[in-house]
């Protein structure tokens, strides 16, 4: 059977790096994998337990995306570094999908992998080790390895944002055939999409 990965880029970046290289790994997945680059976490509004309250099922942008996490047989988080740790519009999201909701807590025992690009030298190690805390907290299956550290990204794209590094291409493409391997190890029977 295929399986379904939805790609969540931690950037509201137009021309983010870590959300082109999802669309590599999307375009560089084996048939047995879909991989759906989301559309993005804009339409996501600040956490607020006073908006939980007054809507049980979350705001529009909130019940669409964690329809769209519930209905993945996993996720694959591609994040930016801000400050040495992820950004804000991931953590909330992440805060968002960690809800008991109609759909469930739908982080809970969601095979998760990592990986993430950004302009300094360590490549979001720090990030990274912030996002898999908080992801191990919301009950997700974090890929342990093979790890995926992009730094120094911006010598990697060209002036369009398109990636010019085949050494990168090929290191997101061995990542997603470990993912495939993980999956199939901590989930055996893919998730059925919810209506
Ligand atoms: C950054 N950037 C950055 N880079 C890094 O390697 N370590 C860091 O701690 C930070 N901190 C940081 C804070 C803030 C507020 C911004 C806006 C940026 C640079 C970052 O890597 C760069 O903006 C990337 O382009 C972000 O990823 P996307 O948007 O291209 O996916």
């Amino acid at each position: 059977p295929v399986r379904h990965v939805l790609c969540l880029a931690g950037s509201l970046r137009r021309d983010s790096w870590n959300r082109r290289l999802l669309g590599v790994a999307a375009a560089h997945a084996p048939a047995t994998l879909h991989l759906d680059v989301c559309g993005g976490l804009a339409a996501v509004p600040m956490f607020d337990e006073d908006l939980e309250q007054h809507e049980p099922d979350g705001p529009a942008g909130v019940r669409s995306l964690r329809a769209s996490v519930a209905a993945a047989d996993g996720l694959i988080i591609a994040t930016p570094e801000y400050n040495h740790a992820m950004p804000g519009v991931l953590k909330n999201a992440l805060d968002w999908l960690s809800r008991e909701s109609p759909q469930g807590e739908v982080l809970v025992e969601k095979p998760v992998a990592v990986f993430g690009a950004s302009a300094g030298p360590w490549g979001t190690r720090l990030a990274q080790a912030s996002l898999r805390q908080v992801l191990h907290t919301c009950g997700a299956l974090v890929m342990p390895a093979p790890t995926l550290f992009i730094a120094n990204a911006a010598a990697r794209f060209d002036e369009n944002a398109a990636l010019v590094d085949p050494a990168t291409a090929e290191s997101l493409q061995r990542f997603v055939l470990a993912f495939e391997q993980w999956m199939a190890r901590v989930a055996p029977a893919p998730a059925r999409p919810q209506a």
